[in-house]
């Protein structure tokens, strides 16, 4: 039978949560969901003579960029070109979609292959890791509460000037289900972020601040949300505010990702903006 690719199911959740366990991934179920709920045709898996072997998922941010994310393959199945033919797959889809270019985050495992696809190097990010966060008494007050549904408009126009083009889907969705703050003062939205739970750690982002100030008041007051789990907070290496942020917090680097493109870049965003990224999986 070989190799097989489809659509991916909600009764396929189960699987692809289990294999991001099995990997390491924070992701969680929720997660999953929310992935297959932004973009339900283009979320797939991959099964080796009829066993479930792999997953990838798109995320389309209108037609001028698309992510790919998720790309896993079960260890018993690596090595037999299924992380190939799911990349293929997925810019296949984006292709039908007529999306003018594709991002993603790579490991370097991945990078290999992706360099081979034809994806370009953009940028670098780190994921920074804390076990146990010494800081952080302070309660948000001020110019910092939480978001309200009428923020909304101005955190999707905010998070476009950092990120390139718009992702309101992907931002209203995670607005609704995580612990988010906004920063406003004299009627101006500074910037916004959220935190949400991990499988193994508690994950920071996103954040993105229209100045330093900004960025390092709102990771602060969410930092101070932190119910003692270990946090992940994947920061672009040009926020450099945000690395000494970290750094002075006690984070520490636990790997190097490299965002890649392929297409025509024509909204690069403001790196520098983003004190922490959405989520590997969706930029
Ligand atoms: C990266 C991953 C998806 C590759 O899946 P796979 O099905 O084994 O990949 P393929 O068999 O299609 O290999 C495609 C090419 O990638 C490269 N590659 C894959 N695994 C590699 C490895 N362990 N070492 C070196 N190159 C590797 C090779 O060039 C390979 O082509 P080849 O076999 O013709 O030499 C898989 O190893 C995986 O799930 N890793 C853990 C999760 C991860 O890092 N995902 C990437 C997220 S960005």
């Amino acid at each position: 039978m070989g190799l097989a690719l489809r659509t991916m199911e909600v009764t396929d959740l189960g699987f692809a949560g289990s294999l991001s366990v099995l990997v390491g991934w924070n992701q969680t179920a929720r997660d999953w969901e929310r992935l297959l709920a932004v973009e339900p045709e283009g979320c797939f898996i991959a099964e080796w003579d009829g066993k479930r072997a792999g997953t990838a998922t798109t995320t389309c941010y209108g037609t001028d960029l698309a992510w790919i994310g998720m790309i896993l393959v079960h260890p018993d199945f690596r090595r037999h070109g299924i992380g190939r033919s799911l990349m293929g797959h997925c810019l296949d889809f984006l292709k039908g979609r007529a999306i003018r270019c594709v991002k993603l985050d790579a490991t370097p495992l991945g990078k290999t292959l992706y360099d081979q696809l034809g994806f370009r190097d953009e940028w670098t990010l780190a994921r920074w890791e804390a076990e146990k966060l010494q800081i952080l008494a302070t309660a948000h007050s001020g110019p910092i509460r939480p978001i309200r549904e009428a923020d909304c408009p101005r955190i999707f126009d905010l998070d476009a000037r950092a990120f390139g083009v718009s992702r309101r889907k992907l931002i209203g969705q995670l607005a609704r289900q995580g612990q988010g703050l906004v920063m406003e003062s004299g009627g101006r939205l500074e910037g916004y972020g959220m935190m949400r739970s991990g499988m193994r750690a508690d994950y920071l982002g996103p954040v993105v601040a229209s100045s330093p100030e900004a960025g390092i008041a709102l990771s602060r007051a969410l930092l101070s949300g932190a119910c003692g789990k270990p946090i992940f907070w994947d920061i672009p290496d040009q926020a450099k505010e945000a690395v000494a942020l970290a750094q002075t917090l006690g984070f520490i680097q636990q790997r190097q990702l490299i965002r890649m493109h392929r297409g025509e870049n024509l909204d690069p965003g403001e790196p520098h903006l983003q004190f922490a990224i959405a989520d590997p999986a969706t930029g």
